[in-house]
This record gives C-alpha cells, structure tokens and sequence, in this order.
C-alpha cells in the first residue's frame, strides 16, 4: 500500500507536473516503489492506453491520483513476483488512505477485469503507434527515420531494464576480478566494445561491489567507457573536460591517465559536487572550475579536448524513462543550437594538432553527425579522425564523420562520438 502512496506521488511529479524522475523521488520511497515508478514510465503509453479501455469514461483531472494507482496496479500484476490479487488489495485500500472510498469498487472492478482479460489487452488490434512503439510520436518518428531498419530494436531497448555495468581499473587484469567477484558470489560477465566493462547479472548496492570504496572498480555504461580509450591520453597533456559534470568520465581519464592535467568544467554548481566526491573516491585531482564554457578564458589551450554535451539523452531512455514524456520535439532544435555553441567554443580552446571528441547520449542525427559535420564545413581547420582505424576497434555503427552505437537491451547504451584534430590554417 505504501508502496502505491509513493508511486502515485512520484508518478504525479512527473505525469502531471513536468519534473524530473530523480527529484521525485525521496529517501524513504522502498526500491519496490522505484521499481514501480521507473515500471511505469518505461510502459507508459500501452499502461495508458488499457486503463482508458478498462474505464467506462475517461477520470477527471481531479482524480490523477487514481489513474496513477490504476497503471501502476495493472504494472504490479503484471512484473511484480506475487500474487496478482496481492497487488488488487493493496490498490484498494490504497484507494481509502487518499480519502477516496469511493474509488475502491472502481479500483477492485477494473483491476479483477484486467486480470480477467489480460491476454486481450496484451494482445491490441489496432493499436496506436504511441501503444506499440510505447513512445510519443515525434519520437518514435524521428527514430523510424534516422534509424529504419533497427527502430524497432531501439524500441524494444527502451523498454527494457538496464544493466548496472563496472568499469575496472586498467592496472586490475580480468582474472584477478573475476576471481575477487567469485569470492563474493557476485556474478555476471565482460563486456565486447571495452576490455574493463563487467555486466553485473543483478544490480547491487555499490558499497557491496569489491573495490567500489577504493575507486579501482566504478559503475559506468560500457559505451560512455570509450571516451577516455578514444582521447588517446598521454602524460603531461593539458586535457580539458568541457562538461564534466557529474564525473563520471573525468575520473576514467585520470584513472588511464594520471600524469596529464586535468580541468573539468560545468555550469551546474550542484551537480559539479559529485564530480569532487567521484574524484575524491578515486584519490585523484583536478581543476574544477563551475562556469558556462562560453564564459572561461582558459590560460593555456589544450591537447585534447572532450565535449559531452549535454543532448536528448535519447540513448539511455531505458534508464530515464521519464525522458519519454518530459521531452519535447522542440528541444530538438534548441539542443542542436547549443551543441554547435559549445563545439565552436571548445574548438576555439584547442591547440594545433590537438584533438577533440565530440559525443552524446543521443542517438538522433541532428545532436549528433549533423552537428559534426556542419562544424567542419566551417571550420577548413578540423579533419575528422577515423575511430575504426585509429583504434583498432570495430563497433558502433559508422556515419560519415564518428560512430554511433544505437541501445541495447542486454548491453550498452546508446551513444555517439566523433574525433576531430586541428590542422594548421
Ligand atoms: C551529458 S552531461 C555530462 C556528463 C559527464 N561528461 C559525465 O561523463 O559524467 C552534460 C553536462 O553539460 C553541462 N553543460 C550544459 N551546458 C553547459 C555549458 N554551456 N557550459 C558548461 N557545461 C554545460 C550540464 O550541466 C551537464 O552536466
């Protein structure tokens, strides 16, 4: 039942109100609620679209508090390990403690109909493209297009639950972990795009992971892991990280290489706090500096450059699923306005012969190769550097100027990079 109190209220920030999963969430929300809240979102437009059939009309606004308790019942007794009517109880009296008696007949009448017909429902004919791809439209259309022959992988994807993946230390082999892991009875398996990837089989509290608390093992997707491989560090480089926050490849940079020098910039004061304690964690410095990048004179220009920028992060909406209602198609537009500013002004902090990687999260063209590629349209001074080649590594899916890897559902993320160098004028 408490569960069901905290899905509806996390649900409700979202759904109704617009606010980020993470900030809906608090300290004594039971991992059985975040299991239903990210549940739900991940399932939303089917969950939807069979709550509307069950009911004879449409809830009025003033009742969300009980449409949410009816996609996340119908969620519960479909996932969750326990009876289905375990989950109808606990609907209905839940539907009492919001002062809502009323509703427990309704509660009890169209869940016990749910679990009667579930085959029907599960089974739609005619459903709507937002039902079967479980996406709003402008989404799964930009998908369909970029990506035509692989949407429906991509889909899938996002409706899948992410592994929690590792990132090991370079100076700790495979073997010693896997027998550290063993040891624990922790089990899982490596990864095939980065050597030091391990897929844990079941997620874990961090502090339980062998050499989490001495920064020799971190939790980071194995896509985001090929960063620092791709900047090609070496000691003594001056490498600046253009949007570093929260860390998480900052600190796989100073971990592969801990003699270059490091400045790590973000505009968010609050989230540049965890890279401090990332850093701290793994006992390595850096300059972090908080500002917007269009506003930081640099003293030196740098030999390598990395520009995360911030993008859709439509490659890891099965870890965000909130992405799937807050984000808009105008984002789109505004998000490639700022990705060409950034790349522009990173560029302009580049030494000759220098090189820098351009990535996102994203998986759509226009954050991504289109961003690129219209850069060095104007800019006669970068040349587009070969991932394949120079790296002897063979992933991703190549566009005319980086890689792009599209999600995975038992793998990782999606991700895009492209590797430019300055030549002289
Ligand atoms: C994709 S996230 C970076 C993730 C990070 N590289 C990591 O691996 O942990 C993008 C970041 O860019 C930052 N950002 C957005 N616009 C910026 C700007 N104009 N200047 C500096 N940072 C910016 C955001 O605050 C956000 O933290």
């Amino acid at each position: 039942m408490q569960t069901y109190s905290s899905s509806i209220r996390v649900l409700n920030g979202v759904v109704f109100e617009g606010k980020s999963l993470d900030s809906c969430f608090s300290n004594s929300d039971s991992a059985l609620a975040k299991q239903v809240c990210y549940g739900v979102l991940r399932d939303y437009y089917r969950l939807r679209s069979i709550v509307a059939q069950l009911l004879k009309k449409p809830l009025p606004a003033k009742h969300n508090d009980i449409f949410l308790l009816l996609i996340s019942g119908i969620y519960s007794v479909d996932a969750l390990r326990r009876p289905a009517y375990t989950s109808v109880n606990a609907a209905v009296q839940c539907a009492a403690t919001l002062n809502k008696s009323w509703a427990k007949g309704l509660v009890n009448g169209v869940l016990r109909n749910y679990i009667r017909k579930t085959e029907k429902f599960n089974a739609p004919v005619g459903a709507t493209p937002e039902v079967e791809t479980n996406l709003p439209n402008w989404l799964s259309d930009r998908i369909s297009i970029a990506w035509p022959t692989q949407a429906l992988e991509i889909f899938a994807a996002y409706n899948s639950e992410p592994p929690m993946t590792l990132r090991i230390n370079d100076d700790i082999s495979r073997e010693d972990f896997s027998k550290k892991l063993s040891e624990n009875q922790i089990e899982g398996h490596w990864g095939a795009l980065y050597e030091q990837a391990f897929y844990l089989s079941k997620p874990m509290p961090v502090e339980e992971i062998p050499d989490f608390e001495t920064g020799q093992a971190s939790v980071q997707d194995e896509s985001s892991q090929m960063a620092a491989l791709l900047l090609d560090l070496a000691p003594g480089q001056n490498v600046l990280d253009a949007c570093a926050a929260p860390g998480g490849k900052t600190c796989h940079m100073l971990q592969a290489c801990p003699e270059i020098k490091l400045t790590a910039i973000d505009k968010d004061a609050a989230r540049l706090h965890r890279i401090d304690s990332n850093l701290q964690r793994i006992g390595a410095t850096a300059t972090v500096v908080a500002s917007d990048l269009e506003d930081y004179r640099a003293p030196d220009l740098f030999d390598r450059i990395l520009l995360d920028a911030p993008c859709s992060a439509t490659g890891i909406i099965r870890r965000h699923p909130d992405i799937k209602l807050l984000r808009r198609d105008t984002d789109i537009v505004k998000l490639a306005q700022t990705q060409s500013k950034l790349l522009a002004t990173a560029w302009d902090l580049l030494k000759v012969g220098g090189k820098l990687l351009y990535s996102t999260c994203s998986i759509l063209p226009e954050e991504n190769e289109n961003i690129v590629s219209d850069f060095c349209m104007n800019h006669p001074n970068a040349a587009v550097l070969d991932l394949a080649s120079e790296h002897d590594v063979n992933w991703g899916l190549r566009t005319p100027t980086g890689r792009q890897l599209l999600p995975t559902t038992d793998a990782y993320d999606g991700f895009f990079y492209a590797l430019l160098t300055k030549k002289a004028q």
